[in-house]
Formats: structure tokens, sequence, C-alpha cells
């Protein structure tokens, strides 16, 4: 696993071999405590995954500090700064990541309880083993058994692990303006995304941004019996569907006026690499249990997943969910959407193109209100830097293999505001799998993943040392 041309010292690559196990261990501890931010009935144990993780920097002798937001708290640790190597100050790098994690909803769909985690088959499942809880514990592995076992690092890392990810970040950005000389870096480094594929360790060179909502559509002041009122007065689950549709043509491409105008184009080099990656889209419909691919039109699945923006309906609400028929025309219905963003589109200008769009394909004798919730532009990163060059001979060391340069479709909200305020790169090192089930029941991650990201980080920062 490890490679000469490197020279992490093999002392230390031996002490993380002979303590994989209690690694894991402590990744299980994290595991077990139920951080989910979006339930506030979970209050107390988002907060104790924040205590733990700060008792882990603290234990290894770091600066560590909880700052508390009006949300929980965002979780500061950093490492000496090393002196100047011929006039020069060695880089800083920020890892950000994050401790909640998504509901496990729905409970049923599990093999083993969400919060007890059980390894199976080399993959350890439990909600947060790839989002984020097992790929952010790699650094904090890495960079506190570096310093515990005494040795000094070639470069200052920062920390911050937020609590609030999954649901947008709004607390973190409210504070990064005032954060910004505490978290001042050179790049900031996130474990928070997937491989390209098993054995295949990517870098992650963008992702794309979101803008969600809520319409919700109002018709008559109660629910109508559909004989005596159907075909009379507007339904508004018609109206709602009749609007969800209008944004949308049937081959897949965004009908909302103006939805386009600030899109970037993929760039001819990233889509001839890509198309270099060899994904195989009857292996990839299979792998998710679809029977076919959609998408798109003019663009392969990667370019459609990575670097074009996409609408999705995430949840629809209105009339009868019972048993058996009730034959009703009702007062209201909701969605909940979202759109994936791409370079240079604006969460803002969206929304307002939206308010025009229904606006003229309201129905009549129906209202709409749209309630925008999280919004996040998309994120690039620099392909060329010193830190991903670096990044590079780190990954190859610790996974065998040169790591392929892809772009991601989800979006760590965070991130581009990150660019602006902090003026730094960012690399993303994802180790997770794409079929780990992140956000889904049976969530897992890769112990195997796990270890070669430890190895990778402590490579990392060795190589970062040369720059
Ligand atoms: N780790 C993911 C982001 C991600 C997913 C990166 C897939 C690369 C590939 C993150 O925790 C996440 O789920 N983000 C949310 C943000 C939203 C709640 C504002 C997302 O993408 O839906
Ligand atoms: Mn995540
Ligand atoms: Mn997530």
């Amino acid at each position: 696993m490890t490679n000469p041309a490197i020279s992490l010292p093999d002392e230390f690559v031996d002490f993380l071999t002979q303590n994989a196990g209690r690694f894991e261990e402590e990744l299980i501890q994290w595991l077990r405590i139920a951080s989910i931010s979006s339930d506030s009935s979970a209050k107390e144990d988002v907060h104790k995954a924040a205590q733990w993780v700060k008792n882990k920097f603290e234990a290894a002798g770091l600066k560590t500090e909880s700052i508390p937001t009006a949300g929980f708290p965002l979780i500061y640790a950093e490492t000496p700064l090393p002196e100047p190597v011929d006039g020069k100050t060695p880089p800083v790098a920020l890892v950000y990541g994050h401790y909640d994690v998504q509901p496990p909803e729905p409970l049923d769909l599990w093999t083993s309880p969400p919060f007890e985690p059980v390894v199976r088959d080399g993959k350890i499942f439990a909600r947060g083993a790839t989002d984020d809880k097992g790929q952010v514990l790699t650094h904090v592995l890495a960079v506190c058994e570096w310093i515990g076992s005494g040795r000094t690092l070639p470069v200052q890392i920062k920390f911050l692990i937020e609590g609030e990810e999954e649901v947008g970040s709004a607390n973190l950005e409210e504070h990064l303006p005032r954060l910004s000389e505490t978290l001042a870096c050179d790049v900031v480094v996130v474990s928070d995304s997937s491989q390209y594929g098993p054995g295949r360790p990517a870098i992650t060179c963008g992702l794309r941004g979101i803008a969600t909502y809520e319409l919700f559509v109002d018709g008559p002041s109660h629910d109508l019996h559909s004989g005596s009122f159907g075909g009379a007065v507007m339904n508004p689950a018609i109206a709602l569907c009749q609007m969800l549709s209008s944004m949308i043509e049937p081959d897949g491409r965004i009908a909302v006026e103006g939805f386009y105008d600030d899109v970037l184009p993929i760039p001819e080099i990233e889509r001839e690499a890509w198309k270099q990656l060899g994904s195989d889209d009857e292996e990839f419909a299979r792998s998710v249990g679809a029977n076919a691919l959609a998408g798109e039109p003019g663009y392969t699945t990667d370019e459609r997943r990575w670097a074009r923006p996409s609408f999705d309906i995430n949840g629809l609400t209105s009339g009868h969910q019972g048993e058996g028929v009730k034959t009703v025309l009702p007062a209201k219905a909701s969605a909940k959407f979202s759109h994936r963003l791409v370079p240079n589109q604006d969460p803002i200008a969206i929304t307002q193109k939206l308010r025009d769009h229904f606006t003229r394909h309201c129905p009549t004798g129906v209202k709409f209100e749209l309630k925008p919730d999280h919004g996040a532009g998309a994120m690039l990163a620099d392909a060329t830097s010193p830190y991903t060059r670096a990044a590079v001979t780190a990954v190859e060391a610790a996974f065998g293999v040169a790591p392929v340069m892809i772009r991601e479709g989800g979006s760590i909200p965070i991130l581009a505001r990150f660019q602006e305020v902090l003026e730094c790169d960012v690399l993303l090192l994802g180790w997770g799998q794409n079929d780990d089930a992140a956000h889904s029941p049976n969530e897992k991650f890769s112990l195997e993943d796990f270890h070669r990201g430890i190895h990778a980080s402590a490579a990392l920062w060795q190589e970062m040392g040369r720059i």
C-alpha cells in the first residue's frame, strides 16, 4: 500500500496499521450518536457529537474551541504554525467537515439499526458512516495521531467541523465574515464526496449548487365533493401538477423562461476527459435499479449529473392519502422541489425566474405561493494548483493508483462562500463510493477506504510541506 516515492516515515505507516482496530472503535463511538440536525428532538445528541470531536482534538493537544451559533456549535481546532523555511511561511490548510447527519427514516428498510454501527463484509453500516463522520474522521485521526506521537507537522492544519451542513449551513455562513481571520488558509480540504468507483479514487474539481423551494397552491376555502363541484371549480392538485409540468419539457430540458441564461458551457477539455472514464449507462441504470436512464439531450450521464442543472420534485402533498377512495376536490396542494445549479447560476436570480414563470402558468381559480429555502452557488476547484498536485501524489500513495479528475453533482453550500471570503483554493478528496447509500437506509462506508483515507491524509500533509 505504501508508495516509496513519498516519504511518510515507515514507523508512522506501521503505527497507523497497528492502530487500525482502535480507529474503527473510535468511528463506531461517534456513529452511535444520533446527531440529526433537522430533528428538534435530537438536539442533545447533536451537541454530544460536537463534544465528541472536540474531546478528540483536546486529547491530542490541539488548540480547540467550540464556537456557539444560533444553532449547533462550530468545532474549531488548530495545530501549531510551523517555523518558516528559508524565510517562507509554510502552507495553511483548513479541513472542513460536518458532524450532523440526515434523518434515518424509513427505519424498517435498515438491516441493522442506523445508530448501532455494525461491520458486514468489510463495510461499516450506520447513518453518517460515509456522510460525513467516517470521512472527516480520517483527517482528524491522521492529524491527532501525528501530533499525539510527538511529531511536528510541516504545515499548519486548522479544522472546522460544523453541525448544520445537512440543513444548509446558514449559521456558519452568518459567522463566516467574523471568522475570516481565524479560518485564514491557503486551501480548504474536504472529504465529503465519493470516488469514481471501487478502486478508482478521484479528486473532485467541482460541485453543483442548489436552490430548494416549496410551492403552495390554494383553491376553494375547504375540501369539496368532487361530484357536486368537480369540473366547475379549479382543482389545486391539478393546478399544481400543471405548474410543475410546465417547468420541464418532455425531453428533460428545463422550460422555465431564462433558466439557462447564465449557465456556462462545460469546457471541452473536461468533456473529453470524462468520456475517457469509461462509464456505462446500462450498468449505471442497473446500479440505481431503474430500467433506463433519462436526461437532457446532448449530454452524457456524467455531464448531466455533474455539470448540467437539474430539476427534481422532492415531495408532493394533496388530497386523500388514506385507505380507499375519497372523492374530494382538495382545498390545497403543495410540492417541495429543488434545482441543482451549475457555475455562474445564481439561486436568487433563479427564484425570480420561477416567480415570473409561475405567474404566467398559474391556472385561473387558484393562487400560488413560492417559498425559497436553501440557496447556494456551484463551485469549481483549481485542478492545477500545487495543493491538487500534492493530493494526487498522496492519494496514489495510499490507494495504490492515481486519482481521476471528476466533478460531482451534490452540494456543500458553504464552499463557494469559503472561496469568496477566505480567497482560498478548495481540495475535494472523497473517500466514499456512489453506492454508499448516503441519505438512504443502510448507509455504509468501506473500512478499507477509511484506512486508506487516513493514510492519504497523512501523506497529503507531508506532500504539502514540500510546496
Ligand atoms: N456530502 C453531501 C454533498 C455531496 C453529495 C457531495 C454527493 C458530493 C456528492 C452533503 O452532506 C449534502 O448532502 N449536501 C446537501 C446540501 C443541502 C441539504 C443544502 C445536498 O447536496 O443535498
Ligand atoms: Mn456531507
Ligand atoms: Mn449529506
